[in-house]
């Protein structure tokens, strides 16, 4: 395998672990959940809420129950955003927002089912709160903020995003796609409503895997209604979390990975934060001090996740991606579905090169990719 910089749109290599717990939930514990009454799908629904309650121990949830499982992360906004808006409402969002939420939302805004404003981040790539205070007006019903920005890796001040909403009674959703597995996450202390997160990502989990935290007191409208194995005698879906938004079967061994991933990481997490930390300031200052590199991440160590953008002279990004490729080095070029958080760069022509680390790249690796770089000077 190449050396893999492309952890922000899913990790690899997946623990030992992950790998054996999908492996036993396709042999060994093979059933559908929550349906029929045997042994093996009682043990399939023991495995669905055991990553619940551990999805809920790494984000400080209230009660398992409050976490329901989604498909990725964008299944996840899809269903926060739409269960929460009804016409007419005014929501408030961020220049840097993953198309996850910005075509969402534009999508309903085109509908003229609501409107929208999106504050544009400070020079230093931070959003202003008080620029998101600025922005609500009586008919705001939804403030929806990244963690961390998939292009810069900027770690956005969302608790204080999130007193603002508080403060003005505003339900506040948060996309943690880059963010839960890579970073201590508490989600009261974010005073957030809504935080949605995919699975395949810093979590470790497989594709197919993600989900959203829904606090106590907020009810969603469904987006999907179907069998819940709960309630069969109505037509009416049930109210109850979290079979209320998990119609269908679920991806079974997906979550049961999810569940070994989230093993892995919650022992791990501070150790893994500053070893990505670490690698992404040597990569950092590598890229910085070379001519004709431009580097978009923002300077400061606490401020930015493992991800650091930059470009190269005035080559396409997708060219040097390209050409890294060749040298064995995964990483990312073009746009990364975040056509604002492009333009704020100047960056909306030729994108920009993205190199994500993760929990098992090695400074042996940065080097390497260091030294690609230089040699396309
Ligand atoms: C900030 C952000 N939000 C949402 C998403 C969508 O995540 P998923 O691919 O799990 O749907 C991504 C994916 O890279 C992302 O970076």
């Amino acid at each position: 395998m190449p050396i893999y910089f492309d952890n922000a749109a899913t990790s690899h290599p997946k623990p030992p672990s992950v790998i054996r717990a999908v492996r036993r939930a396709l042999t060994e514990t093979n059933a559908n959940p929550g349906r029929s009454g045997h042994s093996a799908a009682i043990e399939a629904g023991r495995t669905v809420l055991d990553a619940r309650e551990k999805l809920a121990a790494l984000m400080d949830a209230e009660d398992p129950m409050n976490v329901v499982h989604c498909f990725n992360c964008t299944d996840a906004l899809n269903l926060a955003i739409k269960g929460s808006l009804h016409v007419g409402d005014h929501v408030v969002t961020t220049w840097l927002e993953h198309n996850a939420v910005l075509r969402v939302l534009s999508a309903l805004e085109q509908r003229r089912r609501i409107s929208l404003t999106m504050v544009p981040p400070r020079p230093d790539g931070f959003v202003d709160p008080d620029d998101i205070r600025a922005a609500l007006t009586c008919q705001t019903a939804l403030i929806v903020c990244t963690h961390a920005s998939n292009v810069t890796g900027a770690i956005q001040p969302v608790a204080a995003i999130g007193q603002v909403a508080r403060a003005a009674g505003v339900r506040y959703l948060i996309d943690g796609a880059q963010a839960l597995g890579g970073m201590p996450v508490d989600v009261k202390a974010l005073n957030c409503d809504l935080y949605a997160f995919p699975g395949h990502k810093s979590l470790l989990g497989p594709q197919g895997t993600g989900g959203l935290y829904i606090a106590p007191e907020i009810r969603l409208e469904t987006l999907r209604e179907g069998g819940t194995g709960t309630d069969s005698h109505s037509l009416a879906q049930p109210d109850a979390l979290p079979e209320r938004y998990e119609s269908g079967t679920v991806n079974l061994p997906g979550i049961a990975g999810l569940a070994a991933g989230c093993d892995y990481v919650a022992p791990r997490l501070s150790q893994i934060m500053m070893h990505e930390r670490e690698l992404t300031q040597a990569l950092l200052e590598g890229l910085s001090a070379m001519d004709c590199v431009t580097v978009y991440s923002p300077a400061q160590e606490s401020g930015r996740a493992g991800i650091v953008s930059f470009n190269v002279a005035d080559r396409p990004s997708s060219q040097i991606a390209d050409a890294l490729d060749r040298q064995g080095i995964a990483v990312r070029g073009g746009l990364h579905c975040a056509p604002e958080a492009h333009r704020f760069l100047g960056t909306l022509n030729r994108g920009a090169v993205r190199a994500s680390l993760g929990h098992t790249n090695t400074f042996d690796e940065v080097e390497a990719f260091l030294t690609a770089v230089r040699g396309m000077l």
